[in-house]
């Protein structure tokens, strides 16, 4: 089974085609990094516009890379939501021209599902196991039963980790997105100089918080200006770090060893971050706990994800019809009850 994948619920125009879920045979993903990069983040209006722009095109060369033509495809899956409306509907009006003109079945996509589908690719995990999903936009701990179903443990209760890093990074000075800037300072900094606040880790549920993490960087920055020392850029970097990776580490430990889970799948653009998985790899090799990581390309947002993902549905029937719209807030148990709102 061959699906065409299409994603553009934000900054990427992104296209693939996977076999039977778990075989990547060709990609195309086009960022629009540099030119958010401009402005500190993502410009809702611009990156509509870069989507329509480039969206034919990258699916034409996802297909020529995966040397297929429409008539070996089984379906065409897409991300309907969550996501910036405008960017999520060039992908579903695209997917849902190309499905009505080639007659091939359409399938709906949660970003986040898609996200942890990324695992599938080359069978690195198998279903069933839990997954911490960290991006720009989430931060869960969802367990994935085998049939591809999603139960939420807990989230964030405020900004995503990714969200923090991006601010985190803008206040030090350092270029959109943040993410993998403070990646690299953090390892050269002293994650011990300061002593951030671990949100909620002692509590004894799954959920998370980093507005008051943040808080407390800007907190120090501001004192730092006010006194007009430099600002310890590495060091700041390392500890907030440091903090975000303990809760995050703590937390899903915890799930797993209450879930009894067997697999831990990590997935989403912080998955990217190697302080992450260096510490996860150390307390699930403790645990005796398999970890999968999907390839750095995989963790930020692509079309093989949801290609992947759209396999498992297609095989269960998960389908969509032609009134598919896209869903800004689209929430992973209305998607998975197939409850779309209607949007005014
Ligand atoms: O999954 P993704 O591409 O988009 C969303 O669905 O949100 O994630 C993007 C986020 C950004 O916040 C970016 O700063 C963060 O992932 N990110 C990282 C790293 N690489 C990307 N955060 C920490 N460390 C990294 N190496
Ligand atoms: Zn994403």
């Amino acid at each position: 089974m061959k699906v065409l994948g299409i994603e553009t619920s934000c900054d990427e125009t992104a296209a693939a085609v996977v076999e039977d879920g778990c075989t990547l045979l060709g990609q195309m993903v086009a960022s629009q990094m540099d030119l958010h990069a401009r402005f500190g983040g993502v410009v809702p209006e611009v990156a509509s516009r870069q989507h329509v722009e480039h969206i034919t095109r990258v699916i034409a060369e996802a297909m020529r890379d995966a040397a297929v033509t429409w008539a070996d495809l089984d379906g065409i899956a897409v991300t309907c939501g969550p996501g910036l409306l405008g960017s999520l509907l060039v992908g579903v009006s695209a997917a849902k021209s190309l499905a009505l003109a080639t007659g091939l079945p359409l399938v709906p996509v949660h970003h986040i599902a898609g996200h942890v589908a990324a695992a599938l690719i080359d069978r690195r995990a198998a279903l069933p196991f839990l997954a911490l999903v960290v991006s720009g936009g989430h931060t869960e701990l969802l367990w994935v039963d085998g049939s591809f179903r999603f139960r939420k443990l807990g989230g964030t209760q405020d900004d995503a980790a990714g969200e923090a890093y991006d601010k985190v990074a803008r206040m030090v000075g350092l270029p959109y997105p943040g993410g993998p800037a403070v990646d690299h300072l953090a390892t050269t900094g002293n994650p011990a100089a300061y002593a951030f606040p671990r949100s909620m880790m002692d509590e004894s549920n799954y959920d998370f918080s980093f507005s008051g993490l943040k808080t407390a960087v800007l907190n120090e920055v501001n004192r730092l200006r006010q006194q007009g020392q430099p600002i310890p850029t590495a060091d700041l970097c390392a500890s907030f770090q440091a903090a975000v990776i303990d809760v995050l580490v703590a937390k899903t430990m915890r799930a797993a060893k209450e879930t009894g889970a067997k697999q831990l799948v990590v997935a989403g653009g912080v998955a990217a971050n190697r302080g992450l998985r260096a510490a996860l790899t150390t307390a699930t090799a403790h645990a005796g706990l398999p970890v999968h990581f999907p390839p750095l390309a995989l963790c930020t947002d692509n079309a093989a994800m949801i290609a992947a993902a759209g396999c498992l549905l297609l095989a269960q029937g998960r389908t969509a019809g032609l009134d598919l719209d896209a869903y800004a807030n689209l929430t992973l148990s209305d998607w998975q009850e197939s409850r779309f709102p209607v949007r005014r």
